[in-house]
């Protein structure tokens, strides 16, 4: 049941083809409380085209309007205030989510495109930084999102596995390196050579050139180079899966920087035979002073290849292997540059799907007013971030329901999902501070509040034991129960804005909305009181149940039935 549609249709009638269907619905505006209407229409922009008062012509309108499928419709000032029929919505509204379930709010408008997702990508030898994190949750969720809209993502893990970096890191293992070290702790010690490297080649600028070639060997397929680079590679892996473990993120491919190797030369093919590629300084360059950005280097005077000859052979395989609707790229808006350059050379390139390149940037991200850089060793292990929360959330549930019976299950559920969700309710390119002790609360626009009352839902409907939920529109007196279906009906819509917005904020909002509403009508009304509107009650609980849980998957959050 669509009253936006019928609203739509109604008004489009009585002003007898004067705005479409379209230019009407874009006015149409939600009242800040119920009792003004349940959507409203304001004249003032017809005064002109109309010739009349905006009151005036609000008044012609109602009169000549089908009010049918309405409780009423009233004309206050320069708006008309429509009220839906709130028995027949309730019902309609309630069916339609207990039938569909879980897939309620899905719809097909992808048409199976594939959208490959470039996510999380971090770096070998190096800690996964809050910033992957980020890259990790959001783009897992616009994974969720999409696929619920009819898409098939692809999420991809562009590990950065390969560059002049891991010249250096040979170099510095060579020299100061312990295979048992390593094998303990691999990326902290991979670290602490590199970070001596940096520090030492200061003074001994000969390092540089001994990285230089290690880096050539390993590009000649060399074997110790190789062995080495691969066991390096290897091991950090290890340290990422567990994170990856934790938060509950697969992905299809993890085609990092080196697998795009072998199809470097044909790339640089292309752009000769284009004549993009120029010579500058010794280099090769596409300019790209057409774009207005400076130009794209691709390939350093001794022939090496860098970040963006890499990124250049990916677009080109995912886009002759997925064909793809949309190309996404979850990356820290740092970055934003780097990708116009990206997409311009791809231009140049005629690669097909050029134009649907979209990076999808985010904000920095603080923990507790600390900075996170690699350099000033100011580290905060995503891992630890993760620990601390699933203690904390571990604590917290001790206190709260000591009795439960899968109390170290859930304290993963709630301390995992207060991070996720902590990043996600924020529009992605936003930065925040991120206070651990914040997102753990069970109140406020938390995880773990839209999980509680998830649980809460769930615990009602295991108390009232096997009544027939039936979606009667019998019980809608009550003004919270009435909010609380409205807020269920927006979910497809909320679904689709969050996929062409590709912000999963809007459903982390949505979400907090739902939970928001839902305690409101829990507060106020005796939900299990049996009398004849309990079966509808607990549809309504029913319902809200399935979508809060639903919202949750769509973020990558787990809901727990207890806590
Ligand atoms: N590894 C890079 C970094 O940590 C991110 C890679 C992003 N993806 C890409 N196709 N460039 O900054």
């Amino acid at each position: 049941m669509d009253y936006k549609q019928t609203v739509t249709t109604a008004l489009a009638t009585a002003l007898d083809g004067q705005l479409t269907a379209d230019e009407i619905a874009a006015k149409l505006e939600r009242p800040k409380t119920s009792d003004k209407g349940d959507m409203a229409f304001p004249t003032f922009t017809l005064a002109k085209t109309l010739h009349r008062a905006p009151q005036q012509i609000a008044q012609d309108l109602a009169e000549k309007l089908d009010t049918t499928g309405f409780e009423k419709v009233e004309v206050v000032g320069p708006y008309l205030n429509f009220f839906f029929d709130k028995g027949a919505y309730s019902e309609a509204t309630l069916n339609t989510v207990l039938t569909a379930g879980a897939s309620y709010g899905t719809n097909e408008d992808g048409n199976g495109g594939n959208v490959p997702i470039d996510m999380s990508s971090p770096n070998i030898a190096k800690p996964m930084s809050m910033g992957h994190l980020r890259s990790t949750v959001i783009g897992n969720s616009i994974a969720e999102i999409l696929t619920k809209n009819g898409y098939h993502p692809i999420k991809d893990n562009h590990l950065g596995d390969w560059g002049t970096q891991f010249g250096k890191l040979i170099t510095a293992y060579k020299l100061w390196g312990n295979e048992e070290d390593v094998k303990k702790d691999p990326i902290n010690k991979l670290v602490e050579y590199y970070v001596r490297f940096h520090k030492e080649d200061v003074d001994k600028p000969e390092l540089d050139d001994i990285a230089r070639e290690w880096f050539k060997k390993l590009e000649d397929g060399d074997p110790e180079a190789h062995h080495l680079w691969e066991w390096f590679r290897k091991a950090s892996l290890q340290e990422f899966n567990d994170v990856y473990d934790e938060l509950g993120v697969k992905f299809d491919t993890y085609n990092g920087e080196a697998f795009y190797n072998d199809k470097l030369a044909e790339v640089v093919q292309i752009l000769k035979d284009k004549h993009l590629l120029v010579e500058s300084q010794g280099a090769q360059v596409v300019d790209l002073s057409k774009y207005d950005l400076n130009p794209a280097l691709i390939l350093k005077s001794d022939g090496a290849s860098l970040y963006i000859t890499r990124d250049i052979a990916t677009a080109l395989y995912r886009d002759r292997t997925y064909h793809p609707a949309k190309n996404l790229y979850v990356v820290g808006s740092e970055q934003t540059y780097y990708f116009k350059q990206l997409k311009a050379v791809l231009k140049e390139m005629g690669v097909p799907s050029a134009d649907d390149l979209h990076h999808v940037p985010f904000g920095l991200i603080t923990v507790d007013g600390k900075k996170l850089s690699t350099r000033s060793g100011r580290i905060i292990l995503l891992a630890k971030v993760l620990e601390e929360s699933i203690k904390l959330a571990g604590e917290e549930i001790n206190e709260k329901n000591p009795d439960l019976a899968n109390k170290e299950e859930v304290a993963k559920q709630v301390g995992v999902g207060a991070i996720v969700f902590g990043d996600l309710k924020n529009e992605r390119t936003n930065n925040i501070d991120f206070v651990l002790a914040d997102q753990l609360k069970f109140e406020g626009e938390t995880g773990p509040y839209v999980q509680y009352s998830h649980a809460r839902a769930e615990s009602i409907l295991r108390k009232a034991g096997n009544v027939d939920v039936q979606a009667a529109g019998n019980h809608v007196a009550d003004p919270e129960a009435w909010d609380t279906i409205k807020t269920l009906a927006d979910f497809p819509a909320i679904v689709k804005m969050a996929c062409d917005e590709l912000e999963p904020s809007v459903v982390a909002k949505y979400a907090i909305r739902l939970a928001k509403t839902f305690n409101k009508y829990y507060a106020h009304s005796k939900i299990l009181t049996e009398d004849a509107d309990l079966p509808a009650r607990l549809a309504l609980v029913k319902a809200v149940s399935t979508v809060l849980k639903e919202s949750l998957r769509l973020l990558g959050v787990q809901a727990p039935d207890e806590m």
